[in-house]
């Protein structure tokens, strides 16, 4: 018996400090404060992931027809506006390009996007596509402050320029100095930070939906229950009224 708690303890440890590996150091996330139930900044993602991210990353588990039901957007418009690969508007959101190629020009194949947001998390792919900054020693130039050594290029460059890491001494509550790096505002980019900021935030929202597109239903549901039982309470209270009125 007491091997066997031995034996559990160690498992429940040895999982814990795995866990704690895999997320590895913690860098403070910015909040992408995202908002699943605007449908237009929810076709604004779509379209930013369409143009920009649709190339390299697929929605294998995401079909056309189900994301134009989702977002309001009507079958005709979809086809006409938002299908750049499929044939059928029943199709998944996929491209043509191979696996193995990628792999060769990246180093890792660009992941499927489907899950993404539930993987990681809105905060972070929010704060992910705002952290790119300039580092000659990789393949594209760049690198990433929430993604060391990340092996895609920054595809939005042109939107919202680029950033350099200034690392300065501060000290610390503890009187020791410590290093903080800072990424400096983005020169040269199409968009103001604020602008690059909202298009990163409705390409993230547009992520998370896909991510659990039943989302948007069930709070949808939840508010139709609410209406339900405030009305059921107001009956059962009146029948409580009503039964007892000749006791007393
Ligand atoms: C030119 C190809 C390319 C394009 C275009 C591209 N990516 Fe990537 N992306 C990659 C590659 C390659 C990786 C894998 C990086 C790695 O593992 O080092 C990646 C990784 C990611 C990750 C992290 C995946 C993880 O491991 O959790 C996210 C999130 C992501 N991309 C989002 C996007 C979004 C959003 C867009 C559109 C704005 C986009 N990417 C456009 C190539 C691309």
């Amino acid at each position: 018996m007491k091997k066997l708690i031995l034996a559990f303890t160690l498992s429940v440890a040895a999982l814990l400090s795995a866990t704690a590996l895999a997320a590895g150091p913690s860098i403070p996330l910015d909040k992408a404060n995202n908002d699943l139930s605007d449908k237009e900044s929810l076709k604004k993602g779509f379209k930013t992931y369409l143009n920009y991210c649709l190339g390299c990353h697929q929605l294998q588990y995401q079909r056309y027809n189900r994301t134009f039901a989702d977002l309001g957007i009507d079958d005709a418009d979809g086809v006409e506006n938002y299908m750049y690969t499929g044939d059928k508007v029943g199709d998944h959101i996929t491209n043509n390009m191979s696996k193995k190629d990628a792999a060769k020009w990246f180093g890792t194949a660009p992941p499927d996007l489907t899950l993404e947001a539930r993987l990681r998390s809105p905060d972070w792919i929010y704060t992910y596509l705002r952290s790119f900054y300039i580092d000659e020693s990789r393949p594209f130039g760049v690198n990433n402050t929430v993604f060391k050594d990340v092996g895609m290029p920054h595809v939005l460059q042109g939107l919202q320029g680029v950033s350099t890491l200034e690392v300065s001494e501060v000290r610390g509550e503890d009187g020791k100095m410590h290093k903080v790096s800072t990424l400096s505002p983005a020169m040269g980019g199409s968009l103001t930070t604020e602008e690059y900021d909202v298009v990163i935030r409705d390409l993230t929202n547009f992520l998370e939906y896909v991510g659990e597109p039943n989302k948007l239903e069930r709070k949808n549901i939840g508010y139709w229950v609410l209406v339900f039982l405030f009305f059921f309470f107001i009956l059962t209270y009146f029948l409580k009224k009503e039964f007892w009125k000749d006791v007393h």
